[in-house]
């Protein structure tokens, strides 16, 4: 499918975005591990959230829509079966890592791929200490899908990262909880931490200390309610648009607002973007209703100690800076080379499309504004986000854009399309 888009009307008016995809991962997985029937609220129907709950599924564990949410009828650990054929994580790198974790802990061997841009994403990260707690996993090429788990009776470890990866963090700590004793990770940075905000809710056991997070092993997890917010990251591809086109308005509501996962808001604000945030409320992840006005926006400087917080919004605060007086500079990129796609060279390649000016300087990202864009044709290479990313600069840019293979959108956001033409009338 391609997607075309021409600069419409201002965004005005309210948009509601749908359920965050990272926590709805982690409701689902803890729900089928805990002990009675779990009540999700607000789950995405996204491809990626489909491939978790169709994995969850082979293992057994029911999963029913009702009025009141889906209901998840967890087995306990060791309720769950043993699938047959092969767990398919499609394009998802949270479904697949995650579920390395559980099957990891297990008592029989399972095996585990995915789509073609799955099986070029990095796994050795997630295999290596998971073995160290006793597990046997066996990677193809060493570091990739498909993968062959032999879950085995765990050990606690105390696992140091070199890499600040939430999937990683997780993965551990779900094992963690299958096993003998503790299990600690540390991160050179705080990642991502819905895991370990959601972990008490179904009665687990966890600390923080600076950049540690602990669990206790032997874990009997109970069922839990959880209404999942409206997803951070699709609400950045509407934030960026209303901030950039002129005459916008526009309100979200219901978004979530985890300091972990605002980095985009805090750059944006540092370029002047006119976003009025409500005060977030909300335990154990805060939601807040953000309303987005455009401003003329100044470059900024992005610290690599940020980019945990923003990893998957660079490209779009890299479109932003395209239209920000000054030079930007994004540092310590390097994990966006890991990502559905290479997000590094595609945000390089998308924004040179769109007559933007942009280098790399190793993993630093310089943006130089402003710069009129003009409509393109681009290609996201089955990259979701790229691809959203792109309507966004069409909505900028003079004349006509096109998004080829724009059905990757439903990885992360299937009414993506529909709200863009409800909104921006494109
Ligand atoms: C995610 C963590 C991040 C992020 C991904 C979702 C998660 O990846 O890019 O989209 O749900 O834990 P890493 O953990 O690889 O940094």
């Amino acid at each position: 499918m391609t997607l075309t888009v021409r600069p419409g009307r201002p965004l005005r008016g309210t948009l509601r975005v749908p359920g965050d995809k990272s926590i709805a991962h982690r409701a689902l997985i803890l729900s089928a591990m805990a002990q009675g029937v779990s009540i999700l609220r607000n789950l995405p129907g996204s491809e990626d959230v489909g491939a978790t709950r169709a994995c969850l599924e082979r293992l057994g564990v029911r999963q029913r829509p009702g009025p009141a949410g889906l209901s998840v009828a967890g087995r306990g650990p060791h309720g769950l079966a043993q699938p047959a054929g092969v767990l398919d994580a499609g394009d998802s790198g949270t479904t697949a890592r995650l579920l390395l974790g559980l099957l990891a802990g297990l008592p029989f061997a399972a095996r585990l791929t995915g789509d073609p841009s799955l099986r070029r994403r990095p796994m050795r990260r997630v295999a290596e200490p998971l073995r160290r707690m006793g597990a046997r996993v066996r990677l193809a090429a060493g570091d990739h899908l498909p993968a062959s788990v032999q879950g085995r009776p765990l050990r606690g470890i105390r696992h140091v990262s070199s890499v600040p990866s939430a999937q990683l963090k997780s993965a551990v700590l779900i094992a963690g909880l299958l096993a003998r004793g503790q299990t600690s990770v540390t991160e050179p940075r705080l990642s991502r931490d819905h895991t370990e905000r959601l972990l008490p809710l179904f009665g687990a056991r966890v600390r923080r200390r600076g950049l540690t997070v602990t669990v206790c092993g032997e874990a009997r997890l109970r069922a839990a309610r959880i209404t999942v917010p409206g997803d951070a990251s699709s609400a950045a591809f509407w934030v960026v648009a209303a901030a950039l086109v002129p005459g916008s308005r526009l309100r979200l509501p219901g978004v979530l607002a985890n300091p972990t996962r605002l980095g985009f808001l805090r750059v944006l604000e540092r370029m002047g973007a006119r976003i009025a945030s409500s005060r977030p409320a909300g335990d154990p992840e805060p939601v807040c209703e953000l309303i987005v006005r455009p401003a003329s926006l100044t470059a900024a400087e992005v610290r690599a100690e940020e980019v945990p917080a923003l990893i998957d919004e660079v490209p779009l605060l890299a479109l932003a800076a395209s239209q920000a007086r000054g030079a930007s500079r994004f540092h310590g990129l390097g994990e966006l080379r890991h990502k559905e796609s290479d997000r590094l060279s595609g945000t390089l390649r998308l924004l040179r499309r769109f007559g933007a000016r942009a280098r790399l300087e190793g993993d630093c990202l310089v943006v130089s504004g402003p710069a009129p864009l003009r409509g393109a044709r681009y290609d996201p290479r089955g990259d979701h986000r790229m691809a959203m990313t792109a309507a966004v600069a069409g909505l900028v840019a003079e004349g006509r854009s096109t998004v080829t293979g724009a059905e990757c959108i439903a990885v992360s956001y299937p009414g993506f399309c529909a709200e863009l033409a409800r909104l921006a009338g494109t």
